[in-house]
């Protein structure tokens, strides 16, 4: 099985920007826990960060012409706004979970619309990293049902 962690905009500077709101964990830590956790169930997990719109567009497309079997998604501030990026997922047929690290819904009024989560498998928000563990061990529940 093959799964993708895809971060979006901001996120490279994960551990440097925010740390209040975000903690310290640099984004290459986070994807080293991820793939780690991914080889301890025997799966793949690659890793891309982008801050480009389109270039999230093109990997969620990809992921689907890989046939890989599920994707990690925080699409940053994207989430709020981005139709293209809703439309990249509900135009996939692999399952994608969006993660928030902070607690969107605690924050600024902007921030507790997600365009994007209604054509997820489901969201996750506000556990800070645990939540790309989490939505990594859903996908890998969900395609052991599938087979
Ligand atoms: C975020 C929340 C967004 O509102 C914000 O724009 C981000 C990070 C999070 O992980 O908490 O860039 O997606």
């Amino acid at each position: 099985k093959r799964y993708l962690l895809l971060n979006g905009p901001n996120l490279n500077l994960l551990g440097k920007r925010e740390p209040g709101v975000y903690g310290s964990t640099t984004l290459r830590e986070l994807e080293e826990t991820i793939v780690k956790l991914g080889i301890e169930n025997q799966v793949e997990v690659s890793c891309y960060q982008s801050n480009h719109e389109g270039s999230l567009i093109d990997k969620l497309h990809e992921a689907n012409e890989l046939g890989l079997d599920g994707v990690i998604f925080n699409p940053g501030a994207y989430t709020h706004y981005s139709y293209a990026i809703r439309d990249a997922i509900a135009g996939i047929n692999v399952p994608v979970i969006e993660v928030h690290i902070s607690n969107v819904h605690a924050r600024e009024s902007f921030r507790h619309e997600s365009v994007t989560a209604p054509v997820t498998k489901g969201q996750i928000v506000g556990l800070g990293l645990k939540g790309y563990e989490l939505a990594l061990l859903a996908l890998l529940e969900s395609t052991r049902e599938r087979g």
